[in-house]
């Protein structure tokens, strides 16, 4: 059997990583917890890469601990930490056997062929793969390549499982279904695992927390829930969601938060500059709303995407049913759903407290706005 401990906790002490003098990550401090599947999330050259070498032990750390299951490992050779590591450019080898590929690493490490036959095995049932052992690799498709991928980490029963990109290269219909797959194998085997990707559908799907990364900093550390409906900055806004949420500089002034021509755009007791975030989906038409002008229409099939052009000529991105959509072409009117308004500081990006969906009750009538 394979024996995975659930409960191995990565702790980031102070982590920072300088490539000569270039800080790519200046000092970050997290706690990854047993058995939960993180996602860094951010976008490329933000260095989650290298985040994710550092607790492999690949790269050195120029300062600061890393700490898995409470014992500090950042002066460990990778082969001790007891993880392991999923690639997007994996490499089979592709004389050997399905079960050969997987077993790999054991034979080198000397593993007995009855127990390493036994631990193949396993392996291979949790990735589904248990009727393919004597396949070589150019038999199997990509998605069951990238299955061998996972098995030949998962056989090593590390207490923390590593993907870096490793659904990068396939095409999204099989990204999908690997999404899936990855989801119960978790389930299954329970490891500690750290996903890094650029793609926040992966990270919304599959995370139970999502640390999102921003020039090697720590934007926003928790659920998808609160990512999307709690976003800590205007950079987490503007990552997660498509299409993503619209950023509109605004004055708060009179109980009303308004164009810099004074028309007011939503009921809102902020005083002062500021950055009204609403997603797509929470800008609705109504005759007592906003006049706007549709500019551009995408048909998604199961629904559209307008892009609006308001009197002081922002752009506004709106979301509606298809068969909504041919009563909204040209001019109309639209206003913003009052409890999902999330207002940013225009200095920081960061949110202003009480801004966010959830904290903020039903108290503005948002259909009685003047134009
Ligand atoms: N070995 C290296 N030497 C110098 N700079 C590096 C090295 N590895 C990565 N970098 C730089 O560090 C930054 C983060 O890289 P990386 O962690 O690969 O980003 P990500 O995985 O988020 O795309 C990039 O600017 C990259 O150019
Ligand atoms: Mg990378």
């Amino acid at each position: 059997m394979l024996e995975t401990s659930s409960t191995a906790a990565i702790g980031l002490h102070g982590l920072v990583k300088s490539y000569r003098d270039t800080p790519v990550i200046p000092g970050l401090d997290a706690e990854l917890r047993g058995g939960e599947f993180t996602v860094i999330l951010g976008p490329s050259g933000c260095g989650k890469s290298t985040l994710l070498n550092c607790i492999a032990g690949l790269e050195r750390l120029s300062a600061g601990r890393i700490t898995i299951g409470g014992r500090e490992v950042q002066e460990e050779e990778p082969k001790n930490r007891r993880l392991a590591m999923v690639f997007q450019n994996y490499a089979l080898y592709p004389h050997m056997t399905v079960a050969e590929n997987i077993g790999y690493a054991l034979k080198v490490a000397g593993v007995k062929k009855p127990e390493r036959a036994a631990r193949v095995a396993e392996a291979a049932r949790i990735v589904e793969l248990g009727d393919y052992l004597n396949r070589r690799p150019g038999q199997l498709s990509g998605g069951q390549r990238q299955r061998v991928a996972i098995a030949r980490a998962v056989v090593r029963e590390p207490q923390v499982l590593l993907y870096d990109e490793p659904l990068s290269n396939l095409d999204a219909k099989l990204r999908h279904d690997m999404r899936v797959e990855l989801a119960g194998l978790h389930r299954r085997i329970g490891a500690t695992s750290v996903f890094v990707t650029h793609d926040q559908v992966e990270a919304m799907t599959l995370a139970d927390r999502i640390m999102v990364l921003n020039k090697g900093k720590i934007e926003q550390f928790d659920t998808p829930e609160a990512i999307y409906h709690r976003p800590a900055s205007t950079f987490v806004a503007g990552f997660i969601g498509s299409p993503a949420m619209n950023l509109i500089d605004v004055t708060g002034e009179g109980g009303m938060l308004r164009f810099a021509n004074g028309t007011a755009l939503a009921a809102h007791p902020h005083q002062g500059p500021a950055i009204l975030g609403i997603r797509p989906e929470q800008v609705v038409p109504s005759p007592e709303g906003v006049p706007a002008q549709v500019t551009y229409a995408e048909d998604l099939g199961a629904y559209a995407v307008l892009t609006l052009r308001l009197p002081d000529g922002t752009a506004l991105r709106m979301t509606t049913a298809l068969g909504a959509r041919n009563a909204l072409s040209g001019d109309l009117r639209v206003s913003l759903n009052a409890e999902a308004l999330h207002l940013f500081d225009p200095l920081t990006g960061m949110a202003l407290s009480g801004s966010d969906t959830h904290s903020r009750t039903k108290k503005v009538q948002h259909d009685h706005l003047p134009s």
